[in-house]
């Protein structure tokens, strides 16, 4: 029913995403999970498979941890590789037309700091827009990012707080896929 794509160069380690894909995988909800890592450690994505995944659904997940303010290399590979001329945009690149775009993502810094004045000096969703015109320019329906903060071992909440939050956020993506079906 949903597309994952999940982007964590790391994800034995992880605290923050692998709670919420697996409070996801425990949910009742038809979730195909990708583990981008996993299937291409090497980075060279099977574009055809990766096309034809996304076909095969009209909601996709973007399940990474927030890197330099973006996404993880690995991510931005699988776009430039498989959101391409004729399939993601162009005279015939209609494919994704009208499917969900999900942004969710683990931000490591805690809110307070993505202020004008302050350390990130931006707000989140700033960082954000080329995701949003993204979505846009495949002709497919941006939904708000699910995020939350503070996930960073070094300046974040400790190891429960983070798996409760992580928990929470899978209970918003869960309600959010369940409107969608
Ligand atoms: C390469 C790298 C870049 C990062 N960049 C940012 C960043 O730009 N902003 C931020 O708030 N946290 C940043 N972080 C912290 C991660 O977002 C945080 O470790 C992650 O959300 C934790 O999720 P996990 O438990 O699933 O690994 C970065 C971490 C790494 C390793």
């Amino acid at each position: 029913m949903a597309l994952l794509i999940l982007a964590h160069p790391n994800f034995n380690k992880s605290i923050a995403n692998k709670t919420i894909v697996e409070r996801l995988q425990k949910s009742n909800l038809d979730i195909e999970i990708r583990n981008l890592h996993a299937l291409y450690p090497d980075f060279s994505i099977d574009v055809q498979a990766e096309q034809d995944a996304l076909l095969r659904h009209n909601t996709v997940v973007f399940q990474y941890p927030f890197y330099w303010y973006n996404m993880p290399a690995i991510l931005k590979q699988w776009f430039d590789y498989v959101f391409v001329h004729q399939f993601a945009y162009g005279l015939q690149g209609d494919k994704l037309k009208g499917k969900n775009f999900i942004p969710s993502f683990t931000v490591g810094a805690f809110e307070d700091q993505y202020r004008t004045l302050e350390k990130h000096h931006f707000r989140v969703l700033e960082f954000c827009k080329n995701l949003e015109q993204t979505a846009y320019f495949a002709q497919m329906n941006y939904i708000d990012p699910v995020y939350f903060h503070g996930t960073s071992g070094v300046s974040g909440y400790g190891e429960y707080e983070i798996k409760d939050r992580a928990e929470r956020h899978a209970e918003k993506l869960i309600a959010l896929l369940s409107e969608m079906q």
